[in-house]
């Protein structure tokens, strides 16, 4: 089990090949030369939330179970991203989620990063067509499933975003900071021990958006129930540059590793509103209360006027 999820999972995603290249981000290779499932599929990723494609919803909290203990993770240039594995080692500790609307349990199997060279873009999915400079993406596999049953199946996977902005607390990243630098070449790796996957999360995790779709590289599986937290992590100025200066296959750092957003096709999207939403939204209602008192006052006093 152990040996099937570190390996085979790469594998898949990896031995695409496009053009007879493998795929990638680079003219040559990059999205829109992704076949298969990719040029074809319904429920891609990743996907522009607009206000007008969002439904307020009562969904439950996600649950980050074990989120918190620290093991060991491998951190690998696997030519398309910085990937940490090896969370499946972690036995009884390995985190996974549950609740949010999920039906099922999900276990943490790896996580991974998209970015660009400017803080203008970078996450894959966009709010409002606004990028984040980064996204992290946690995936999960379905608790009992093979990574090529969860691949399959129309809810085999969850993942989670993360967004990452720009700012002065560098918390979030700082248990990677001094191995990115030993992966900025394609294919180097290295054990962080000690990891704990909860610094990568925000405080706040309630507030989340869901929607059905896919994996963002080939073969855009679409087995992925998405939960994009709306809450971002801070990442600080010389994060971002270590995470810039590493190293496609071609040993030139990545000008950019995220998917364009594709169509959602009728998909809606839904919205879990977070603690501090849900006191506007009582605030706004309580005005719009007061202001429909008003109105009906102003009516009542024309027609007292008019009679
Ligand atoms: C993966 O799963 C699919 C669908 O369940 C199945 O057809 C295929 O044979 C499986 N492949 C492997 C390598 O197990
Ligand atoms: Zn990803």
């Amino acid at each position: 089990m152990l040996m099937y999820t570190l390996l085979f999972f790469p594998l898949l995603i990896q031995n695409v090949i496009v053009n007879g290249d493998e795929w990638g981000y680079k003219d040559s290779n990059g999205p829109h030369t992704w076949q298969g499932v990719c040029a074809e599929g319904f429920r891609q990723s990743p996907i522009d939330i607009r206000s007008t494609d969002v439904d307020y919803a009562m969904m439950p909290k996600i649950h980050f179970v074990h989120y918190h203990r620290s093991g060991s993770v491998t951190l690998t240039n696997n030519g398309h991203s910085i990937t940490a594995n090896g969370f499946d080692s972690w036995e009884e500790n390995q985190p996974y989620i549950y609740g949010g609307g999920l039906k099922h349990k999900y276990k943490l199997v790896q996580f991974h990063m998209h970015w660009a060279q400017t803080n203008d873009k970078g996450s894959e999915h966009t709010l409002g067509t606004l990028s984040y400079p980064v996204e992290v993406h946690f995936v999960h596999m379905k608790e009992g499933n093979t990574m090529n049953q969860s691949l399959h199946e129309p809810d085999g996977l969850a993942v989670v975003g993360v967004f990452l902005t720009l700012g002065n607390d560098g918390t979030g990243m700082s248990m990677l900071d001094s191995s990115l630098k030993s992966v900025q070449d394609n294919k180097e790796s290295n054990i962080i021990h000690g990891y704990r996957p909860r610094a990568l999360l925000p405080t706040n995790t309630d507030s989340f958006y869901r929607y059905d779709g896919s994996l963002t590289t080939p073969g855009c599986f679409e087995s992925v129930i998405w939960t994009i937290l709306a809450e971002p992590v801070s990442i600080t100025e010389a994060q971002l540059a270590s995470l810039r200066r590493i190293k496609t296959p071609e040993s030139v750092p990545f000008e950019y590793n995220y998917r364009p957003v594709q169509p959602l096709n009728g998909r809606r999207v839904l919205y879990r509103p977070g603690t501090f939403d849900r006191s506007m939204l009582c605030t706004e209602n309580s005005v719009t209360a007061q202001s429909l008192f008003g109105a009906i006052a102003l009516f009542i006093g024309a027609h007292l006027f008019n009679f």
